[in-house]
């Protein structure tokens, strides 16, 4: 018996650890061949995006991720995707104030453009979530959204046709809420737009991309009298922080206050962005200003005098041309060929 066991041992080893070896080597190799590395493109003014290590970019992650986003398998009836909210042709924004989920529930929040998100520093309009990768999970499962949860999803994938073997190409693993949530990242750190011509006239030196009006609005825009540039500021015009623009006197959403419960945040909102601003009406965390008029209205006018409102918006007056100017250099920071590009990327082939 002892004899025998040990020859079955000796046979084990012979027959099975080398061979599982070479299978290993194999599809080592073979994954080498696949997975063809992505370098992301830095526009000329931005700074390099510190991404998360544990997620090397290749072309099939984001391949794969893109399916994904676009994919109404994500939610519960497998009536919506990502981009039932975050439409390509508006920014990756909503048209609407609040999205409406699956069941024709009704968001609380506008949803906010998604581009130059590998430069964020949290997410939401609270900043309430910490990484990108962890962003994925909210959607799937609120239920206000797509109502699922991350395990059925991982099960509806695993049954799929085509998803086991794209994301064992793209990652040399299974479906895992890690691997789910990786590729989806992925392809979000790629939607980056900085060629507006704004950035044409700013960084690239191209002086007649920016019409007179357009440049003397960028004057204003960083003038002691509006103020603007304090919060929205760098290439990405924001500074990354929770401010309290006094749009309202008594806030419904308390914004930043739901994170971190403390009195001293009611009314703060991360500073979003105004890149785009073309394509993503209705603006703010509600969605409650229609166009850029209305924005500024509510800027020369100081705020509703919130007790947090920031001591930067003080009000101001503009005359007709001067406002003309303003809007004009707001436009120019949209990014049309970013815009064409990903309203390519819908594989719906819907006319837009
Ligand atoms: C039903 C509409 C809806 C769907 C579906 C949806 N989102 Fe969103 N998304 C929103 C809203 C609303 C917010 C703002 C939430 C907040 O600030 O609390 C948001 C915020 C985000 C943000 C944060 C952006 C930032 O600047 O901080 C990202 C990233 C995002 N969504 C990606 C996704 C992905 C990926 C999916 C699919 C897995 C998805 N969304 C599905 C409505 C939606
Ligand atoms: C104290 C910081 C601060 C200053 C100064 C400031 N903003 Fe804002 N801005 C914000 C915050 C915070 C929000 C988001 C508010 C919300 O969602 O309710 C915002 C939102 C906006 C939006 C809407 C963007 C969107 O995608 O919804 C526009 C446009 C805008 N600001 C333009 C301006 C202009 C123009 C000026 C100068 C006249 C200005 N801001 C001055 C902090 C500031």
């Amino acid at each position: 018996m002892i004899l025998r066991s040990i020859f079955n041992r000796l046979l084990f080893l012979l027959v099975f650890i080398p061979a599982c070896a070479q299978i290993s080597d194999e599809t080592q190799q073979s994954n080498e061949v696949k997975t063809t590395p992505y370098e992301l493109e830095i526009p000329v003014g931005f700074t390099e995006p510190v991404l998360a290590e544990d997620n090397p970019l290749n072309q099939e992650k984001i391949a794969l991720g893109q399916k994904l986003f676009f994919d109404p398998l994500l939610s519960k009836d497998s009536s919506i995707s990502c981009a039932s909210c975050h439409f390509t042709h508006k920014a990756f924004s909503d048209t609407v104030r609040f999205s409406i989920g699956v069941d024709d529930s009704l968001g609380i929040r506008n949803a906010p453009p998604l581009f130059n998100l590998a430069w964020n520093e949290a997410y939401m309009r609270d900043g309430g979530v910490p990484t990108l990768a962890m962003q994925v999970i909210s959607p799937i499962q609120d239920e206000r959204e797509m109502h699922n949860t991350v395990m059925d999803v991982i099960d509806r994938l695993n049954v799929h046709p085509e998803y086991p073997q794209l994301f064992q190409t793209a990652f040399n693993d299974s479906i895992t809420p890690f691997t789910l949530t990786r590729a989806i990242e992925a392809f979000e750190w790629t939607l980056i737009s900085g060629n507006s011509p704004f950035d044409r006239f700013e960084y690239q030196q191209e002086e007649k991309a920016l019409s007179p009006s357009a440049q003397r609005g960028w004057e204003l825009f960083k003038s002691d009298r509006l103020n603007c540039i304090q919060c929205h500021s760098e290439f990405n015009f924001t500074n990354n922080t929770y401010q309290c623009n006094g749009l309202y006197e008594n806030y419904e959403d308390v914004g930043r206050a739901r994170i971190t419960h403390d009195s001293t945040d009611i009314g703060k909102f991360k500073v979003p962005s105004l890149r785009n601003l073309g394509f993503t009406a209705p603006y703010f965390h509600d969605g409650s200003a229609a166009d850029l008029n209305e924005v500024i209205d509510h800027y020369a006018a100081g705020g509703k005098k919130h007790f947090n409102q920031s001591e930067l918006i003080g009000g101001f007056e503009l005359n007709e041309q001067e406002r003309f100017d303003l809007i004009e250099f707001l436009c120019s920071l949209n990014d049309s060929s970013f815009v064409s590009n990903t309203k390519k990327l819908n594989p719906s082939n819907i006319e837009l």
